[in-house]
C-alpha cells in the first residue's frame, strides 16, 4: 500500500496526541521496535571524517537558535555527516544524533569520536523520537534540529540509487534495512498512484503520460537501475530549460518511498511532548511541499487562540504550545550562497515551547 497523504497539517491536530501533548516517552511504535540502538562506542570507526561528505546549511543559524550551551541535551533528528552535531557538540552541549542510514551513522561516529563523552547515536526514524528517546534513556530535551532530506553523500553515491545520473539499483530507500524501493513502486504500483505520486510530491505536470507510458513499458521489461528510469524519462519527455526531465519524478519517488512528508507530520505532532518548558525545536526544509507543512504547523501551534467564521468568538486552542521564533523562513546568506549551491533552497523555521503551568 502506497502511502499518499492528502492530510491538511492542521488536521494533524484532531489525531490522538495533540501537538502540545505531555505524554512523556512511552508508546513505542511498531516501527521503533525494530530500532536498533548503537552506542557510537561500539562501532569501529573504519571511516575518515571528509567535511565534503555533506556540507551543514545555514550553520551558524543553526548555532543561534539552537543555543547549544554546555549542561544542554540537543536532538539532531537527522545526523547525516555529523556537521551541525559536531558544532554542536564544540559549544559545549550533549547531542543525541539520530539517522535511519546505518552507512551515515558509521561516517558520523567516526567523525565525532573526540566528543564520545557528550555524543550519543542513535538508529532510526525521527518520526520514532520519543520511543528512540526513551530506549536511550533520555526524558525531556532542550532542543530538537532535523534537517529534512537526503545529504550530498547519499546523493552522490551510485549504489543508493537517488541520481538519475549515475547507474546504480533504482533503490533510494535510506533505511535499507525495510520498505519499498523505488524499482518496486514503479513496477508493481497501479498507474494511478504513480500518477498520484508523481504528481503530488514532483508537482510532474506530465504525470498522467508518464504513468501510463511506465505501465505499459514494464509490462515488457522491468526497471531495475536509475538509468533504465532516467533514460526511459528522457525518451518520452522533452529536456526544456535546464534540469534532466527526470529531476521531478525521481524527486517524487524519493519522497514516496521514504514517506518523507508522513514522517514530517508524525515528528511535528510529537516533538513538544520531548521538549522542556523553553526547548526548541528547528526545522529545515529544501521543499516547498515540506516547507508549507512546517509554516501552517508552527502558525497554528504558536496561536492562543482559534476563530472560525461559523463561532461567535474566538475559542482557546487546545494545541497551542510554542512560541513562533521566525516569523519568516530563516534562508542562507549571500556569503553562504556563494560557496554551498545546495543552501539555495533551504529554510529554516523554529519555535520554543512555552510553559503551559504558567500561562
Ligand atoms: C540533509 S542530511 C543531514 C545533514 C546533517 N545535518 C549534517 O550536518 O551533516 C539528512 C540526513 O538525515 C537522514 N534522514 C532523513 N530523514 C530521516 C528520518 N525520517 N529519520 C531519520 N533520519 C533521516 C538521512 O539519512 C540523511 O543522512
Amino acid at each position: 500500500m502506497i502511502y499518499v497523504d492528502k492530510q491538511t497539517p492542521t488536521s494533524l491536530f484532531t489525531q490522538q496526541e495533540g501537538a502540545c501533548a505531555e505524554v512523556g516517552m512511552t508508546g513505542a511504535s511498531s516501527r521503533a521496535s525494530a530500532v536498533t540502538l548503537l552506542k557510537h562506542k561500539s562501532m569501529k570507526a573504519t571511516e575518515s571524517s571528509q567535511s565534503d561528505y555533506h556540507t551543514p546549511v545555514l550553520l551558524s543559524e543553526v548555532l543561534q537558535y539552537m543555543a547549544p550551551v554546555k549542561g544542554k541535551v540537543l536532538v539532531d533528528g537527522t545526523l547525516g555527516g555529523g556537521g551541525h552535531t559536531e558544532a554542536m557538540l564544540s559549544a559545549g552541549a550533549h547531542v543525541i544524533g539520530i539517522d535511519q542510514d546505518e552507512q551515515a551513522l558509521h561516517h558520523a561516529k567516526a567523525r565525532l569520536v573526540p566528543f564520545e563523552d557528550r555524543f550519543t547515536s542513535l538508529q532510526g526514524n525521527f518520526s520514532d523520537m520519543p520511543a528512540l528517546l526513551n530506549e536511550a534513556g533520555y526524558d525531556q530535551v532542550d532542543g530538537i534540529l532535523v534537517d529534512i532530506g537526503v545529504s550530498s553523500w547519499q546523493l552522490d553515491e551510485a549504489d543508493r540509487g537517488f541520481s538519475f545520473g549515475k547507474d546504480g539499483p533504482l533503490d533510494m530507500r535510506m533505511d535499507r534495512g525495510s520498505g519499498q524501493t523505488a524499482a518496486d513502486l514503479v513496477n508493481y504500483a497501479s498507474e494511478e498512484e504513480l500518477r498520484t505520486i508523481f504528481f503530488e510530491y514532483g508537482e510532474e505536470r506530465a504525470s498522467r503520460k508518464i504513468a501510463s507510458r511506465i505501465v505499459e513499458h514494464r509490462e515488457t521489461k522491468l526497471f531495475v537501475t536509475t538509468l533504465d528510469l532516467a533514460d526511459f524519462i528522457s525518451s518520452i519527455i522533452p529536456r526544456g530549460g535546464k534540469s534532466h526531465p527526470a529531476t521531478r519524478i525521481f524527486q517524487a519517488l524519493r519522497i514516496a518511498v521514504n514517506d518523507e512528508l508522513g514522517v514530517l507530520k508524525e515528528l511535528l505532532i510529537r516533538a513538544s511532548s520531548m521538549l522542556r518548558p523553553g526547548g526548541r525545536l528547528g526545522v529545515i526544509t529544501f521543499h516547498s511541499l515540506e516547507d508549507r507543512i512546517v509554516k501552517q504547523f508552527f502558525k497554528h501551534a504558536s496561536q492562543p487562540e482559534i476563530d472560525r467564521k461559523e463561532w461567535s468568538e474566538a475559542r482557546p486552542n487546545p494545541d497551542y504550545c510554542y512560541k513562533l521564533l521566525t516569523r519568516r523562513p530563516i534562508t542562507a546568506s549571500d556569503e553562504e550562497l556563494k560557496i554551498n549551491r545546495r543552501s539555495r533552497s533551504a529554510k529554516l523555521r523554529v519555535v520554543e515551547k512555552i510553559n503551559l503551568q504558567t500561562l
